[in-house]
């Protein structure tokens, strides 16, 4: 069984993404085949252009910005404990039987799939104009995914939408041209029940400005922490630790002891919200010491992370230049001609 995903480098990895996402792909990687790669051409659909609007304290997102959020989400991938001995770890432009298959799919998919889709959807509905790259993501989507006869899917709630269309366009072509060219993917919904929330309350998302970044430095992680939000309960009083954006992230790193103990701390009264605060900074510290230990190794050898993208890309070439082949063949373009 093959399992395959997909994560765009538009920003530094967060809580959120780690354990809504990243954790649970490494965690697959264990007893399948799995390939994982980050999705350079998708998030060029969100470079910023005169008409994007953006919140306040959110950065630009620029073209430089982009190669080094893909040079870095490889980084932290790895330090995450993504283990290219069990996955292949690959940058997505790197695969140009991809985009060439993107083409082959795009001449049987239906507009009427695309123009459900809701990433287009909700930027047309906020006056924002969309563009074919916009419009046409979920066909790269859904070449990503056949171009390596990719079993199982997991992504976000979000992201499902575009499984069933990658499964339509399979289903449609198989269909058109008589053979079963594609392996019908199945998605496989993360765990993201406990959503994690941001330093606000809401849900942590690099659209609210309000993360707290996997690999940034003790100092400003610890300044990050100090900044989530709480009531102004004073220090005497009892409180509760499960209205509080605090408590909440603690239980991602602690326990069931060590949340019984903070809660009860909570409970009791005599405890302030800083004491809280600190009780989480001295558990991420913790829990994320080792993958910081292996990032530093990692981004101080720059040219290794290279050899394994590269090695990733190569594996993954493979795969979909068998599959690009099969799909040209029952279209009626035949193998290449020409190979330089
Ligand atoms: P962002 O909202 O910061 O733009 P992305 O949409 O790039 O994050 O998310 C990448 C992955 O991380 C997705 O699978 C997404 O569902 C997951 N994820 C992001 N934020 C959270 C969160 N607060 N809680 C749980 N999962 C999250
Ligand atoms: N669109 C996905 C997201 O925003 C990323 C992605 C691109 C992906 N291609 C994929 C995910 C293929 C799974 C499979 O999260």
């Amino acid at each position: 069984m093959r399992v395959l995903s997909g994560i765009q480098p538009t920003g530094r990895f967060h809580w959120g993404n780690y354990f809504g996402a990243i954790r649970q792909y490494i965690a697959l990687q264990e007893n399948q085949q799995a390939f994982y790669f980050i999705a350079d051409y998708h998030a060029l659909t969100t470079i910023d252009r005169p008409e994007t609007v953006r919140a306040v304290n959110e950065t630009a997102f620029t073209p430089q910005r982009l190669t080094e959020y893909t040079r870095e989400a490889a980084i932290d991938l790895l330090a995450l404990g993504l283990d290219p001995k069990h996955a292949t770890l690959f940058r997505q432009s790197d695969v140009p039987e991809v985009t060439e298959l993107t083409w082959l799919l795009m001449t049987v998919t239906q507009m009427h799939l695309l123009e459900k889709c809701h990433a287009y959807k909700d930027k047309k509905d906020r006056g924002i104009p969309a563009d074919a790259g916009l419009f046409t993501y979920p066909v790269l989507m859904a070449a990503d995914i056949l171009a390596y006869d990719s079993d199982v899917v997991p992504v976000g709630l979000d992201q499902v939408q575009h499984i069933e269309v990658t499964r339509d366009i399979a289903q449609r072509f198989n269909r058109i041209f008589d053979r079963e060219v594609f392996v019908l993917p199945e998605a496989r919904v993360l765990d993201q029940s406990a959503k994690v929330p941001g330093i606000d309350g809401q849900k942590m998302s690099k659209s609210y400005g309000n993360t707290i970044p996997v690999f940034d430095t003790p100092k400003k992680l610890r300044k990050t922490i100090m900044k989530i939000t709480t009531d102004s309960t004073p220090v005497e009083a009892p409180k509760d630790p499960d209205t509080c954006s605090i408590f909440a992230l603690y239980k991602l790193f602690a326990d069931e002891e060590q949340q019984a103990s903070l809660a009860a701390r909570y409970r009791a009264g005599g405890m302030g919200y800083g004491d809280a605060k600190q009780t989480l900074y001295d558990a991420a510290m913790a829990y994320f010491a080792p993958a910081f230990e292996r990032r530093e190794k990692l981004a101080a050898d720059p040219d290794q992370v290279e050899e394994l993208l590269r090695a990733g890309a190569v594996r993954a070439r493979l795969k979909a230049g068998e599959v690009l082949e099969r799909a040209r063949t029952a279209c009626g373009l035949g193998s290449k001609s020409v190979s330089l």
